[in-house]
């Protein structure tokens, strides 16, 4: 089989995010004029080209999207603003995209959301984002006792693991399904464009015609 080597002088170098993200990723390019074929997409390569050899992808953990951009492996990429935000990262984010929508906000049980949990000593907070959520109880002035998970948050508070969480609301169907509610709204997130530093300079030709044509869209 073929393999891509990648190729960083006459291309330009995109990191995607596997997950919910990936597919509508793919839909923006292709309105910038970048096609990648179906078998590509559908396959375990790790890094794909353009049908124009224009854009090479390398398809990443979406938290690990802003470090590829950051450290100049790739000039840009798509990404969610909670993984963004989390990562603490130095780029350059000219353009918020009109998909991956939903919100990082506190929910617990129900009979929780009354009471003040502001006002307790200290509360276990289970979340998949310990930076944001330190920043967000530093800010309200809450000795929060942060419990970092990998997934299935919910289950965090479920099992007692916790006292609340913070992760991202899409639906609302998990919180639902798992009789869990919205305690308050920390931040609104969508899919956002980051580029590095260091390729706005050396590519902003080819990088400004690729922001363009997505902004008109
Ligand atoms: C995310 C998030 C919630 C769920 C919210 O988890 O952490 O659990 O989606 O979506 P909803 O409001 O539409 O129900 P994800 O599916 O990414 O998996 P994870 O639990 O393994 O992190």
């Amino acid at each position: 089989m073929k393999t891509v080597n990648i190729n960083r002088t006459d291309r330009l170098i995109a990191a995607l995010p596997k997950g919910k993200l990936l597919q509508p990723a793919f839909e923006k390019l292709k309105l910038a004029g970048f096609i990648f074929s179906e078998a590509d997409k559908k396959s375990r390569k790790l890094i794909i080209e353009d049908k124009s050899h224009t854009v090479q992808a390398l398809f990443v953990k979406p938290s690990d999207v802003p470090i590829y951009v950051e450290h100049g492996i790739a000039d840009f990429g798509i990404v969610g603003k909670d993984s963004l935000l989390e990562s603490g990262v130095d780029v350059f984010q000219p353009l918020e995209l009109d998909f991956g929508r939903c919100k990082l906000a506190i929910a617990g049980f129900p009979g929780d959301r009354n009471r003040n949990w502001r006002l307790r000593s200290s509360v276990r907070v289970a979340t998949k984002y310990p930076g944001i959520t330190r920043w967000h109880f530093d800010k309200l002035g809450v000795q929060a006792e942060i419990i970092a998970l990998n997934g299935s948050v919910e289950l965090g508070v479920l099992a007692q693991l916790a006292d609340i969480i913070v992760d991202i609301v899409e639906t609302g169907t998990t919180l639902k399904e798992n009789g869990l509610v919205i305690f308050e709204d920390i931040l609104p997130v969508t899919a956002t464009f980051i580029i590095n530093k260091a390729s706005h300079k050396l590519k902003l030709r080819q990088l400004d015609a690729v922001v363009s044509a997505l902004r008109a869209e």
